[in-house]
């Protein structure tokens, strides 16, 4: 109960410096507060971001789509249909080529019941094994809906699966993707230098670029 008051204290002083009740608002379907912080800043005064728990929306919505596009959409939909406001959900996979796109869709559960990060990694490279073919790719789809009417938008991030792991920084399978055109992996990357390469980093940009079209 602590945590979680310390939480939403920690989220609303955070936000609290860019944030004026004139502003638009727009619903990100997330309780991310990395994924919402990093939103905010983004778009800077122009929007007020508002998570599902500034909302009162705590439900766990399903993520039952066979695809990203069909994920995200399930997402913004739901709110968009619950509480009628502008508002946009995303979903990530990571799509490796010599397993024909597996984990994609299941990367977060990849390892089954009881999976965490280290697992799903473990699963991965064991996978991979003796596979020459380490060719892979980040993929996050975007899905905004604006006064009614869905938009998608896409960011991929080209890399190679490394055999081991390598840094701690990020989460995820950031140990292991070692992004095209440098020699080190996501996570041994500070989070600026990720986020201008990044899968999400470039969904999120199009999505900003797009938003900007709205400003007076
Ligand atoms: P989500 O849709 O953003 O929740 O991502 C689903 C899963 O994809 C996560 O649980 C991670 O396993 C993986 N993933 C998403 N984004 C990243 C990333 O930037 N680096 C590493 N793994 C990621």
């Amino acid at each position: 109960m602590a945590a979680e008051s310390e939480k939403a204290f920690e989220t609303a002083s955070n936000r609290l410096n860019i944030i004026n009740p004139a502003m638009p608002e727009l619903i990100f379907a997330t309780n991310n507060l990395h994924k919402l912080q990093e939103i905010q800043q983004a778009v800077g005064n122009k929007i007020n971001i508002l998570s599902l728990k500034d909302i009162g929306c705590d439900e766990d919505i399903p993520e039952t789509s066979p695809t990203l596009e069909g994920n995200a959409s399930l997402k913004s939909r739901y709110i968009y249909n619950q509480f009628q406001k502008n508002c946009f959900a995303d979903d990530t996979g990571l799509e490796v080529e010599a397993l024909n796109g597996r984990p994609g869709v299941h990367s977060a559960r990849y390892a089954g019941p009881g999976h965490d990060h280290q697992k799903n990694i473990e699963k991965l490279l064991a996978e991979l094994q003796g596979i020459v073919n380490r060719k892979a790719r980040f993929r996050t789809v975007i899905s905004l809906i604006m006064n009614g009417t869905e938009i998608i938008f896409e960011g991929i991030a080209n890399g190679n699966i490394s055999d081991h792991k390598h840094g701690d920084r990020g989460f995820g399978y950031d140990p292991i993707f070692i992004p095209d055109g440098y020699q080190k992996s996501f996570a041994e990357m500070d989070l600026d230098e990720k986020n201008i390469i990044s899968h999400r980093g470039i969904a999120l940009q199009k999505l900003m670029n797009y938003l900007k079209s709205f400003e007076q």
